[in-house]
């Protein structure tokens, strides 16, 4: 029997139409004995709001997330709002018995993402999962899957940086330049995601930061609202040097302020056995190199992960060598959020918020090390 998963949806801009999508598309691609229904969507603009839940096919609309997170009608509530507004509604939907998908960073802080990870403790009947979506691009996921087989050995170094240029002083004072809503600038946002990439494909915990350097370049912007210039406070740019606990070094680059770096999410692993490389900007693309192949006829393969057998969720997807792009890594994770729900195993292992409070644990210690300007030992940041 097929049995319904009603969302409220929280937030309907950026990623409350990337997760809308997902939700719809999920069931149409993937069957599951559980059919996600937008039941509630939530947003500011009553009339914005209205046009989101017609177009998306939302039962109802509400303004105030507080009504649609205790709802006795939703048993998963989604929050695609700015990161000031992940604590205070994901633990008020566990309390209130639902289960919770947050969009990344996980939360502003570390003192956050702490009372979040507690709350999901608490709330035994209730799975937490966080929306770090390019886990689940296929290519990605062989990343994954071949670390795990071994094929790397023991991992040496692993290489991350995710370069974007919107962010140049012509870019006005958004949510995002507040440290009030964002809690940091490109280390949230960005350093976020190649954190969690490189635990995810390495399977192995950051122990220790060794240096970090954070800077904003750009300290006014413009406020649309006011047309007066007000303070950014959150930093440009965010760069750190990591140990992995295999022994292995690591390095994260995360800038908003890259000319020429639209979405250059990009991360390289070189074990004792080979390397392995991706960038978003190749999104179906894994470059693997053997070194067991020699000088001779070694060299990078590159692998386009659109084949059964090098493509996780290629089952549910197009025939062998079609393309995907940005928006499946959503609608493959909702479709695993569903089988979750469902009582049945993920393609591939998704965050809850105790994972991404790792995730937020490193971050933390990066701006730590920027701060005092020393190694900092994630065993002393609790
Ligand atoms: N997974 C990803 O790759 C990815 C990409 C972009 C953003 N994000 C994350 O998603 C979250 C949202 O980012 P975005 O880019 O969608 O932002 P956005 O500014 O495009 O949208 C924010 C939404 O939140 C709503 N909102 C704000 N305050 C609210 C309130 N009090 N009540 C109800 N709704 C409210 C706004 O109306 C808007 O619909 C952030 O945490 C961000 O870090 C993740």
């Amino acid at each position: 029997m097929v049995e319904e998963c009603r969302i409220a949806l929280v937030g309907t801009k950026f990623m409350g139409r990337a997760h809308a999508n997902a939700w719809s598309q999920a069931p149409r691609f993937f069957p599951s004995t559980l059919r996600p229904k937008l039941e509630v969507v939530v947003g500011r603009d009553r009339e914005a709001l209205e046009t989101f839940a017609a177009n998306w096919g939302a039962a109802r609309s509400e303004t105030r997330w507080r009504r649609a997170v205790q709802d006795a009608a939703v048993d998963l509530v989604d929050l695609c709002t700015p990161n000031n507004l992940h604590a205070e509604p994901a633990i008020a939907a566990l309390e209130a018995g639902k289960h919770v998908a947050c969009e990344k960073p996980l939360a502003r802080d570390l003192d956050e993402a702490r009372a979040m990870m507690k709350a999901a403790k608490k709330a035994r009947k209730s799975r937490t999962f966080v929306w770090f979506n390019y886990r689940r691009c296929p290519a990605v996921g062989l990343a994954h899957q071949l670390v795990q087989e071994g094929r790397l050995g023991r991992i040496y170094h692993a290489r991350a940086r995710y370069l974007q240029s919107w962010g140049g002083p012509d870019t006005p004072l958004l949510w995002r330049f507040k440290k009030r809503h964002a809690g940091s600038g490109a280390h949230g946002d960005l350093n976020a995601h190649i954190v969690d990439l490189c635990r995810f494909i390495t399977g192995e915990e950051i122990t220790e930061i060794h240096g970090a350097i954070s800077r904003t370049f750009i300290k006014e912007r413009v406020d649309v609202a006011t047309g007066r210039k007000g303070r950014a406070d959150v930093d440009d740019a965010v760069l750190f040097l990591a140990t992995l606990q295999g022994g292995g070094t690591a390095s994260f680059e995360a800038t908003r302020v890259a000319h020429g770096h639209l979405n250059r999410n990009v991360i390289e692993i070189n074990g004792e056995k080979g390397s392995l490389r991706w960038d978003f900007e190749d999104l179906n693309v894994l470059e693997y190199l053997d070194a067991a192949d020699g000088p001779r006829v070694g060299g990078w393969r590159r692998i386009v992960c659109t084949s059964a057998g090098n493509h996780p969720y290629v089952h549910a997807w197009w025939p062998d060598a079609h393309m995907l792009g940005y928006e499946h890594g959503f609608v493959n994770m909702a479709a695993d959020i569903l089988r979750v729900l469902a009582g049945e195993r993920p393609e591939l292992p998704l965050p809850d918020f105790a994972d991404a409070y790792r995730t937020q644990r490193v971050l933390e210690a990066a701006m730590i090390s920027a701060k005092e300007r020393c190694a900092v030992r994630l065993s002393a940041v609790k």
